[in-house]
């Protein structure tokens, strides 16, 4: 289809939202309605990361999720607000999440979308006031509409994604989505409850002198990494590292730079998950023109196998990308 015409900074999301649903002549309104669901929850979410300190929503859980991470009550409280909204907006059948193990059934069996995602996002960052936010990724459904849905919803791969994005709930909280065409942030203002466009068409800089990675598992990092760091260093790059994904990328996707989260002792597969971490932002960064990779290949050709995968992943300027890719090489 053609691409849609640019709206000015200062369209609200309903009014975008609506805009692409007319520009594009298939689309049936669904999926309009689903981001919205996104967009509702996140200012749900938005409203609880803010006054946390003061209601008693800080802290652990006590209880683990499936990945042997220690659950922040603010992991819990996202997880079950976008679980409601998505299941009350009646277009996802399916979801997964950080935080459940197996796949949460909507009872909409009538819905045509499966949903991915990472509820709260930098979890070590809730109590100290630092960036945090929530990632998403969404697939039409393969399996029949009306009958139950089922794993390969979930396993159709990360080039099947129709839009993926992330809530940042920064200094501002801003809404960054794409269905393919283009990436568009639109920052919160929570005195009209609405998202605005801010940030039309986000483009990658081709290059950067931003790099972010947790310099404390450095020893245990493959050889060409440590190459690739030490190029880094020699040439002042500025090292950059929140410890939200959604922050780091984020930021270094507006100002150029790269984000790497190698193999390390403690996660030989890398730590973050494929299916509601890696694909999302892969996806969404391919339409900025960033690269999205492990050692191997790019994130959204890996075969997904399990809802719960880890991959190493490495994202950012293409220049920054082809150059740690190139330390590769030689290291074979
Ligand atoms: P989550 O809080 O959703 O479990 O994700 C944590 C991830 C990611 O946000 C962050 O970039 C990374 O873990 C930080 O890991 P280290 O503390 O190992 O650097
Ligand atoms: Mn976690
Ligand atoms: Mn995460
Ligand atoms: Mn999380």
């Amino acid at each position: 289809p053609a691409h849609p015409e640019v709206l000015p900074v200062g369209t609200t999301l309903d009014r975008y939202i609506m805009h692409r649903q007319h520009a594009f002549a298939f689309a049936t309104g669904e999926l309009s309605q689903l981001l919205r669901d996104i967009a509702l929850a996140g200012k749900i979410v938005h409203r609880e990361v803010n006054r946390a300190g003061l209601i008693d929503l800080t802290g652990e859980v006590g209880l683990q999720n499936v990945q042997g991470e220690a659950q922040q009550k603010l992991d819990v409280i996202a997880d079950v607000r976008f679980r409601r909204a998505l299941t009350n907006g009646k277009e996802v059948c399916a979801l997964i999440s950080e935080e459940e193990e197996g796949i949460l059934f909507t009872g909409h069996n009538n819905g045509k979308y499966v949903v991915a995602i990472d509820p709260l996002d930098g979890s070590s960052n809730i109590d100290v006031d630092v960036s945090i936010g929530t990632i998403f990724s969404i697939y039409r459904r393969i399996t029949p509409v009306g009958s139950e849905p089922s794993v390969e919803d979930f396993m159709q791969g990360g080039h099947e994604q129709v839009a993926a994005g992330y809530i940042l709930y920064g200094s501002s909280t801003m809404l960054v989505y794409t269905t393919g065409y283009s990436v568009n942030g639109f920052t919160y203002d929570a005195s009209l409850g609405e998202f605005i466009l801010s940030h039309p068409d986000i483009k990658s800089p081709k290059n950067g002198t931003i790099y972010s990675c947790n310099d404390g598992n450095l020893d245990s990092y493959d050889e060409a990494v440590k190459k690739y760091l030490t190029v880094c260093r020699q040439r002042q790059y500025s090292a950059r590292y929140i410890g939200s994904l959604v922050a780091d990328f984020h930021r270094n996707l507006l100002k150029g730079g790269i984000y790497l989260y190698p193999p390390t002792s403690k996660n030989p597969d890398g730590k973050l998950r494929l299916l509601y971490e890696c694909y999302p932002l892969a996806f969404l960064a391919g339409v900025t023109g960033c690269l999205a990779v492990n050692e191997q290949e790019a994130i959204l050709n890996i075969k997904p196998v399990s809802l719960h995968q880890r991959t190493p992943f490495y994202i950012g300027a293409p220049k920054m990308v082809d150059e740690l890719l190139e330390c590769y090489k030689n290291e074979k």
